[in-house]
């Protein structure tokens, strides 16, 4: 059984979904046909994504929405629970889960996810959130630690399920955050080997964390040649401290047969923009990094950046027009160091087939991907 196949090998340039289990998805628009985050949707692209050999779905871990006209994000499956389902209904494809350190017991994380681990014989993986969002913290009862304390407890919490995880006898775990007696949990994910982890972290102690203990860094992009620097720089502290490092981004795609229909399509989103949710966002973001001098999180007190990017992926990367002014777009971002890309679209179910269609072609001549042998694609 192979650990979290097609992402520790396999094609040079990965791909993967973000953020389908959230009502919109990570578009900020009032637009109709805005993603509809139902169970059916949800299998029926995991499903497509599996027969198309797309390497991964990541979802986002949401507590409460982020208002606004349309509550972006209001309704979202819980993610351990979303990959287990998930899992049990796909192949091949990897499905990670996002779990807020704060919000649950590692011995309680680590269990569920080695359960789900032996559900989808060994394709889980998990992204690690230290903390964010203020609101849905209080909506718990609790303050998020300061911020770079948030990844001290993270460093305590990915040790002890790790331990946990490696199956060596009950032991004594005495930290800041955790003070626990003869801990123990069987079974242990069902490879022998631990599931992937991603984190996101952006600030200089947020990526210090990511460098020393994920497989796979989730780190935001301005332009492909302002990353290149950063992401040799990640990979090589990682191999520094004896580990492989990916870098990966995540990018919104509007994908159609011509540039202007594809600029069209991105112009209405933008005039029908939820304002309210991306307000509030903006709003608890710029909060939150109040006092950072870095170059990250002065943007993000700065507000979120361009318009364009915020509606359609909540301001992360966009790849927008034809299929070759898409591919292209894409292979810069591999050219730059990125090893893999979770997309998103406005209306997944709907513009995935065509992506797949036009653009996975484009990257495997382009020799980053190889075709995928499934003879049978599930479409919509
Ligand atoms: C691609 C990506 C995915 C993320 N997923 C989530 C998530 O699902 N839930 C969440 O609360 N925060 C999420 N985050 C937030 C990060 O884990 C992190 O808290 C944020 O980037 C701030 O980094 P910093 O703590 O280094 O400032 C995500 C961030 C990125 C860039």
């Amino acid at each position: 059984m192979t650990r979290n196949p097609g992402l520790t090998s396999g094609n040079a340039l990965k791909l993967g979904l973000f953020g389908s289990n959230c009502s919109n998805g990570r578009s900020y628009t009032t637009v109709p046909g805005r993603w509809d985050a139902s169970w059916d949707n949800n299998l029926k692209l995991a499903q497509l994504a599996d027969s198309l050999g797309l390497e991964c779905m990541v979802p986002i871990a949401r507590w409460k929405g982020y208002g606004g006209e349309t509550n972006v994000n209001g309704s979202s499956f819980e993610s351990i629970a979303w990959a287990c389902g998930l899992l049990a209904a796909t192949q091949r494809i990897n499905v990670f889960c996002t779990v807020h350190v704060p919000l649950l017991h590692p011995i309680i994380a680590a269990k569920q996810m080695a359960t789900v681990d032996h559900v989808g014989g060994g394709r889980l993986g998990v992204n690690v959130v230290c903390g964010w969002n203020e609101d849905e913290f209080h909506m718990f009862g609790l303050d998020k630690h300061e911020h770079d304390d948030r990844y001290a407890q993270g460093e305590e919490w990915w040790t002890i399920i790790r331990r946990v995880w490696s199956g060596e006898p009950a032991f004594d775990f005495r930290g800041r955050f955790y003070d626990l007696l003869a801990v123990e949990g069987q079974p242990t994910p069902c490879t022998g080997e631990r599931p992937l982890m991603m984190n996101a972290g952006s600030s200089p102690r947020g990526r210090q964390f990511a460098i020393e203990h994920s497989d796979m860094h989730f780190d935001g992009v301005r332009s492909p040649e302002e990353s290149a620097a950063r992401i040799a720089q990640s990979k090589s502290q990682a191999r520094a401290l004896g580990h492989d490092l990916q870098v990966w981004t995540p990018v919104g795609v509007i994908c159609r047969a011509t540039q202007a229909e594809a600029d069209d399509f991105l112009r209405h989103l933008v005039d029908n923009a939820d304002f309210g949710a991306l307000g509030y966002l903006a709003e608890m973001h710029a909060n939150d990094a109040r006092g950072r001098t870095d170059a990250e999180g002065v943007l993000r007190q700065a507000g979120e950046g361009p318009l364009e990017r915020q509606v359609l992926a909540r301001g992360s990367y966009c790849a927008v027009g034809s299929p070759d002014h898409v591919a292209a777009e894409l292979l810069k971002l591999h050219a730059a160091g990125f090893d893999g890309l979770v997309l998103n679209f406005f209306s997944y179910l709907d513009e995935l087939p065509y992506f797949a269609e036009q653009v996975l072609p484009r990257l495997e001549r382009a020799g980053v991907r190889y075709r995928h042998s499934s003879t049978e694609t599930v479409l919509p």
